[in-house]
């Protein structure tokens, strides 16, 4: 019997696997391809200085003081990596109910932004204005009797935003999830000089368990209160996650951001589509720690399958990533 002629019946002389054949194919066929450009690095700062301090759920993260967090990001730099997210772990001692020290000019994350810009001036930077690592109760806005106020954390982000900028943030990434926030920061660094300093919503952002390990870093878990469902968008929901974007959208962000990465690439397809904007995936901590333990335990190939996380990031219509691997992944790119 004519095997290759029963074949061609079925498939009518269509074979896909003319173009996978060879590694020259391929390469000629690739729709999508991760670059150093793709990468937005998040890193956590501590007080003091000389201090490197592991973050044991996050195998390969460190909290680092400014010193040290200002030497991290020239590598990062030096390797192309175009923008860093900072996230603080602060004092407990200096957190507190409404998180008052947000609103301190030189608090430790406006501290690192200064530093970093004056040391590292070609590299972004992307500060986030959520309350969480200022409030004693681990929550994102002021809570007052058992409720995140909306309005009153608003004018609190707005202003946090403006010394953020004041002290050298390029771009601001507020992730508490407030109505209106968008349009009120805007209009805040604008009528303070701060034209050109851009707004990364966290447009669509889910109320997650891929953040455990994030929470462990700046030492908020054992503090929150409750759960985050109140602002936060339920995983079951996508159609909501569009129209709070597309608020976003009309309130004048630059770039959105769909948190946590993995699970919600449809988000990201669907938001790509709908607005057209710069569309960033955060893979969240969770995310990264499913892959370093697993990798650890030698269950899976972590480099690997870090390399192609990232990549379908792209293929889903993400511009770029922000991962804890940004460093790692730099390098695999710089070798290849
Ligand atoms: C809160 C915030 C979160 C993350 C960054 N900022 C989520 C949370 O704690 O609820 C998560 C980042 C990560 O998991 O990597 N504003």
């Amino acid at each position: 019997m004519d095997k290759t002629h029963l074949v061609d019946e079925i498939t009518g002389h269509r074979r896909m696997r003319r173009n996978r054949k060879a590694d020259w194919t391929r390469r000629m066929v690739q729709e999508n391809r991760l670059t150093v450009d793709d990468l937005i690095w998040p890193i956590f700062i501590v007080p003091g200085t000389g201090i490197v301090d592991p973050i044991a759920a996050m195998p390969g993260v460190s909290r680092m003081s400014v010193d040290k967090a200002v030497e991290a990001v020239k590598q990062a730099a030096d390797l192309g990596i175009p923008a860093i997210a900072t996230f603080p772990d602060i004092e407990m001692n200096l957190r507190d109910e409404t998180g008052s020290q947000s609103l301190v000019a030189d608090n430790l994350i406006n501290k690192a932004t200064a530093a970093i810009k004056k040391a590292v001036p070609n590299i972004g930077i992307i500060t986030d204005v959520a309350l969480d690592p200022f409030t004693s109760h681990g929550h994102d806005g002021i809570l007052r009797e058992g409720v995140i106020v909306n309005d009153e954390t608003v004018d609190q982000v707005v202003r946090a935003a403006v010394m953020q900028a004041d002290a050298g943030a390029d771009i601001i990434a507020p992730s508490e999830m407030m109505d209106g926030r968008i349009g009120a920061i805007r209009r805040g660094l604008d009528a303070s000089g701060h034209q050109d300093v851009g707004i990364m919503s966290y447009a669509t952002k889910f109320s997650s368990g891929f953040y455990g390990p994030y929470r462990d870093a700046i030492n908020t878990s054992g503090l929150l209160k409750g759960d985050k469902n109140s602002y936060y968008i339920s995983p079951a929901n996508g159609t909501e996650a569009l129209r709070d974007a597309a608020l976003d959208v009309e309130e004048g962000a630059d770039m959105l951001m769909v948190k946590p990465g993995l699970a919600y690439l449809d988000i990201c397809w669907r938001i790509k589509e709908a607005f057209g904007l710069p569309t960033y995936a955060y893979q969240v901590s969770g995310e990264y720690t499913q892959i370093k333990a697993a990798a650890m335990n030698g269950w899976i190939d972590g480099e690997r399958i870090m390399m192609e996380t990232l990549l379908c990031f792209k293929r889903a219509g993400c511009d770029g990533i922000l991962t804890y691997f940004a460093i790692e992944a730099a390098k695999k790119l710089a070798k290849s």
